[in-house]
């Protein structure tokens, strides 16, 4: 009965996956998955013989902190909330290969080998998800942090959890207990080390990357404890948080082993060249007038937008203009944001149609014949320096290229830079005008001008 169970909740986990391919079914897809992950639940616990008084309170308690977590983080503050997930899921096979890691009790190596694997991986997930989540939460500076011998620490670090792993694995049939001792103190200082020199806006692979580690954290401690529903929804999350990693490489045009080692050369550290000019400032009412006469309009969003919560005056200003007779569109770069699909799930929540949801490279090439591009609240996924300034840390990292449209918008409070820490030419080019202040209280202003007209 339980493996038949299992089989029907792996299913629902691979239904479930497949329709968050899509924003059109990816509620469902979200819902088959939870459905998938409660039958999973249910099944190991009614044939488990746990104690069932552990189990409750277990329940109430990481329920209420996660609802009331759930209820009072902002939408801002989802992808830290995301990093404590993973790092959630990284401790807790690190504890599951502990609890089966029993003095005295010889292990196969069928066992202590993913034991050993469950503990280094959660405790790397762990650690790096929480120096991930003070960095994204800005409690901790963003920027990479690298110091002399980092590379060789590392490179210690390594070998030591593989000796460990080999002692472990070779007397697990008592006194292997130390060794795993080290390796969890170890495990841990290597999440840090791994994570301290990416920042920036590198920052999304790290996410990605994390994400995966907790699915094949997950998958280890399955082998441990004989669970398959454990096996296959590690794999799950494992694979496809290596496809993200992909992704999101392939959004920055970097390769992986570029971005975890990055941090070490000297890209990183250099902020670009200093960029002069006067950027020019633009009002609502003139603003109006240009958009008024535009035939084309393509909105680009970013981290602004969410901060601004502008999602629904955009998708409102976006009805007003497709019924001036104007063709809309909504360039989403995959790194905007702070989360994967950050700006897919906001302007889903706006009801913003999908087919008015584009890629870069799908805009970039109409580009020069676009009337307006209006910038969101994005900096970094727009800067143009990302192709010209060789010493730019964005150097290489395809953009969409608003500075190529006809006239470009950007709406943002000051010239600060983004995430990247940046400096933005954007601001300065010829063709650039600075609507500044809040985006949703300008965009608001340009919907009541349409209104009124
Ligand atoms: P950013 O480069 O971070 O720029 C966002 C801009 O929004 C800021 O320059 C800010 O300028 C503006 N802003 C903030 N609040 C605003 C408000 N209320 N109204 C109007 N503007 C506001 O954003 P982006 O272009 O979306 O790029 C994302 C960056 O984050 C990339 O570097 C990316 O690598 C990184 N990152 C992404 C992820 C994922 S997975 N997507 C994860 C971690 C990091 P003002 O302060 O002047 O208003």
């Amino acid at each position: 009965m339980q493996s038949f169970a299992y089989i029907v909740a792996s299913i629902l986990f691979i239904l479930g996956l497949k329709r968050l391919g899509s924003a059109a079914t990816a509620r469902q897809g979200n819902l088959l998955s939870a459905v998938g992950m409660l039958l999973a639940l249910v099944a190991t616990l009614i044939d488990s013989g746990f104690s069932w008084g552990w189990i409750l309170a277990g329940m109430v308690i990481g329920g209420a902190i996660g609802g009331y977590a759930a209820k009072k983080v902002e939408m801002t503050g989802m992808p830290e909330m995301v990093a404590l997930f993973n790092g959630s899921g990284g401790i807790a096979s690190l504890l599951v290969g502990w609890a089966s890691s029993t003095p005295g009790t010889t292990l196969t190596p069928a066992v202590s080998i993913p034991l050993f694997l469950a503990v280094l991986i959660g405790g790397v997930t762990f650690t790096g998800s929480v120096v991930a989540y003070l960095k994204l939460s800005e409690k901790i500076d963003g920027k990479p942090v690298m110091f002399k011998g980092q590379q060789i620490l590392n490179i210690i670090i390594l070998a030591a959890l593989l000796l460990c792993g080999v002692l472990y694995v070779i007397n697990s049939g008592g006194i292997g207990n130390p060794w795993l001792i080290l390796a969890v103190l170890l495990s841990f200082a290597f999440g840090v080390m791994a994570v301290i020199p990416i920042g920036g806006a590198d920052m999304p692979v790290v996410i990605a990357l994390l994400n995966s580690y907790s699915g094949l954290a997950a998958c280890a401690a399955g082998f441990i404890i004989n669970n398959t529903v454990l096996i296959v929804s590690g794999s799950l999350v494992g694979a496809s948080g290596i496809i993200l990693t992909g992704i999101m490489c392939k959004a920055m045009n970097r390769s992986l082993g570029n971005v975890l080692f990055s941090g070490f050369g000297s890209a990183s550290s250099s902020a670009g060249k200093a960029v002069e000019g006067e950027a020019k400032p633009i009002s609502a009412d003139d603003t109006y007038y240009i958009l008024e006469a535009a035939s084309s309009v393509t909105f680009v969003p970013g981290y602004g937008m969410a901060v601004a919560q502008a999602q629904h005056a955009v998708k409102e200003l976006g009805a007003l203009l497709e019924e001036n007779g104007c063709e809309v569109n909504f360039a989403i770069h995959p790194v905007a944001g702070r989360m994967p699909g950050h700006m897919n799930v906001l302007l889903a929540e706006a009801d913003v149609p999908y087919e008015q949801l584009v890629e870069p490279d799908d805009v970039n090439p109409n580009m020069a014949a676009t009337d307006v591009a209006i910038v969101i609240g994005a900096n970094d996924v727009v800067n143009p320096a990302a192709r010209t300034d060789e010493s730019s840390p964005l150097y290489g990292m395809p953009i969409i290229n608003v500075d190529m449209a006809k006239t470009c918008i950007v709406l943002k409070r000051s010239l600060r830079p983004g995430y990247a820490g940046v400096e933005n030419p954007l601001f300065f080019c010829e063709n650039t005008r600075m609507l500044l202040g809040d985006a949703k209280a300008s965009v608001q202003s340009l919907v009541a001008q349409f209104k009124e007209d």
